[in-house]
């Protein structure tokens, strides 16, 4: 069936209504105090197609009158309204308009746009579409049909393989009260097809829940809070640890040791800094350099865009000649430095983002990953322009910004390197004020060498935090609280506290290759596994590689893969060609769960004339392997393999 992503198709078509319906009352409306069903303790209000709007409800709903940008003039639930301007406001920041396309409908006016409809589009499309008069949230004034606004024209949306600026909204809903109501997968549920425009507004609270845990208003109805007896179970820690009692084992430092020379051993991204030689041979160094440079994978880089438009080639030729490599010496001392602030590690020293696509801004290909302050690298070159440092670090290479580095002496540097007592960050995006002027964001996993081995009489950890420029490293004492976003030495290593430092991340946005102040997959899994002390390769791929033991999923049937990820224990990786995912365990009926940082996902039959949508969630989620990866195969065809720690085995070889 054609359907149409199309907002706009109903521009013009729902006016204003004011006394166009009997049954409304605007007095008793205004004089209500309170605004409907967006209090704190009581549930959302449901309609659906089996439920119809409440009777007495249009005499409790507070509406204002409001108008769009186009000068049109719509009713809405007050409270609701309010969030919409703050969602509208927050949108403007990255440069999406959206206005009210249709708010309240009276059960007349609904009954009329069907008619309207029905002439226009069809009665597929009503069906699908649009709600039966008296049975439509448009009656709640909750709902809001909300349209992009582009050089001040409303804009449908479109299926497209980019983000698009109606699912950049979608994830900022729950921000602000709001949810999207129909989402793409769950016309079963809701009964209707996919509507990108349609928002609800339920409170915070609610809206972050249902947005969580990837759920529908009915999901959430049918759960309960309390009960926690559906779907909505699984988006826990709580929940997968209960299911895996022996999972809070931990494993000893000699095993955990033992698994980090096993892993060095297996990748060649994985470096023990405290070893770093104190010169590279002039191979070695184009070795190193020409494999960061390799990583920029995409193999016709006239078909990337820069700033929208197309890059001159020459612009790929001087970020390569940036790179020095005919001016490297016979032999490279290694100079040793500390970051002082995040910073990114790019594949070729250049800053501005490169983009497949003329229109995107999220995933910059010269991005390899994030630098979190404070770690220690070992620079091995300089670019010819003097902006960028070739860095190593325990997991990665690439560019760095000479901005962000202090340089120092070794033995200065191995107080990060190898500090003998330090402080773990385990919680998520630890903001930490270093002075008046400064505040640096720690993600799980970061370290910092502690000056105290107790906690102060305040019950503040005293750390020392790298600060400075270029030649001059000064170092700040910073207290922190003891709390539990840290703690002394790595986390125990077990299964459980994996599934725990792993939700810690759940719903938030994922960021390529740490762009947007966020993770990608491979950060995501990584920044989990360093909270306990096992380094993790930064890229997906090498990850697997990396990992102790490898079980080869690539030629399996769906039933066999199903059996050996059965086999699994919690925490455990699963991998596609590029994707990275934790596992959790199974459910009661036997469906392997697994959490991870997703980009996007495909929805067969939910696009143009019933092909695929492409689907941008850029969130970390739970999720069954049943989502399409592609748009025609799932996750589960897709997995090639996994990789476990064998935290319970001992290393053969
Ligand atoms: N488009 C939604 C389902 C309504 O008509 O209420
Ligand atoms: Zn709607």
């Amino acid at each position: 069936m054609k359907k149409i992503l199309a907002a706009a198709l109903l521009v013009g078509a729902i006016g204003f209504q004011a006394g166009g319906d009997a049954a409304w009352t605007p007095r008793a409306a205004a004089a209500a105090s309170q605004s409907a069903a967006t209090s704190a303790t009581e549930a959302p209000l449901l309609v659906n197609k089996t439920h119809k709007l409440p009777d007495d409800y249009e005499s409790v709903v507070s509406l204002v009158t409001v108008k769009n940008c186009f000068g049109v003039k719509f009713q809405v639930e007050r409270e609701t309204y309010d969030h919409f301007l703050e969602l509208r406001k927050d949108l403007l920041k990255s440069g999406i308009q959206i206005e009210l396309e249709s708010a309240y409908r009276s059960v007349a006016r609904q009954q009329q746009l069907i008619e309207e409809l029905r002439e226009t589009e069809g009665e597929a499309y009503v069906k699908n579409f649009v709600a039966v008069p008296g049975y439509s949230e448009h009656h709640t004034g909750l709902a809001i049909d909300a349209t992009v606004v582009v050089n001040g024209a409303s804009v449908a949306d479109y299926y497209g393989t980019q983000e698009t600026p109606y699912q950049k909204m979608h994830r900022k809903l729950a921000d602000h009260g709001f949810i999207l109501r129909y989402p793409p997968g769950k016309s079963g549920v809701t009964g209707y097809d996919y509507e990108s425009w349609h928002i609800r507004y339920v409170g915070k609270e609610t809206a972050r829940k249902i947005f969580l845990q990837g759920l529908t208003l009915e999901e959430y109805l049918a759960g309960g809070e309390e009960t926690g007896a559906m779907k909505s179970k699984f988006g826990s820690a709580e929940y997968w640890t209960r299911r895996n009692p022996g999972g809070e084992k931990a494993m000893d430092e000699s095993r955990r040791e033992e698994i980090r020379e096993t892993m060095r051993k297996k990748s060649a991204a994985l470096i023990d800094m405290a070893d770093y030689p104190d010169s590279l041979s002039l191979d070695e160094l184009r070795k190193k350099i020409a494999f960061a440079k390799s990583c920029f994978w995409y193999f016709e880089p006239e078909k990337v865009y820069e700033n929208g438009v197309p890059l001159p080639r020459s612009r790929y030729g001087q970020a390569v000649d940036n790179c020095g490599f005919n001016a490297l010496p016979e032999r490279q001392a290694v100079r040793f430095a500390l970051t002082t602030t995040r910073a990114g590690l790019r594949h070729l020293p250049e800053s501005a983002g490169w983009y497949e696509d003329d229109y995107d801004t999220h995933y910059d290909l010269l991005q390899g990953t994030t630098v979190d302050p404070a770690e220690p690298v070992a620079v091995l070159a300089e670019s010819r322009d003097k902006r960028f440092c070739f860095v190593e670090m325990r997991n990665f290479i690439g560019w760095m910004d000479r901005n962000a580095l202090v340089f120092t002496d070794r033995k200065e540097w191995m107080k990060y390197a190898a500090p003998k007592e330090f402080l773990v960050i385990t919680g998520h995006k630890k903001e930490i004020p270093v002075s008046d002027k400064l505040s640096l964001t720690f993600q799980m996993g970061s370290r910092l060498p502690l000056l105290r081995s107790k906690p102060q009489a305040d019950g503040t950890w005293l750390v020392s935090v790298p600060i400075g420029a270029d030649r001059t490293l000064r170092e700040a004492t910073v207290r922190i609280p003891a709390d539990d976003t840290v703690n002394k030495g790595w986390l125990p290593y077990s299964e459980n506290n994996l599934i725990r430092q792993a939700f810690r991340f759940l719903g938030d946005l994922y960021g390529w290759g740490g762009l947007e102040e966020s993770v990608d997959c491979s950060m995501f899994t990584a920044d989990v596994y360093r909270s306990m002390g096992i380094d993790l390769p930064a890229d997906a791929v090498e990850q697997m590689y990396a990992m102790p033991e490898v079980v080869d999923l690539e030629k399996m049937n769906a039933k066999e893969k199903r059996a050996a990820i059965g086999k699994l224990r919690p925490g455990d990786l699963l991998f596609t060609d590029g994707h990275v995912m934790m596992y959790l365990g199974r459910d009661d009926k036997g469906e392997p769960y697994v959490i991870h940082a997703g980009s996007s996902r495909w929805f067969p039959g939910e696009g143009e004339e019933g092909g695929p949508l492409k689907y941008y969630t850029r969130r970390v989620t739970v999720d069954n392997l049943r989502w399409y990866k592609s748009s025609n195969r799932t996750c589960l065809d897709l997995i090639i393999g996994a990789g476990s720690m064998r935290a319970d085995k001992k290393a053969e070889d």
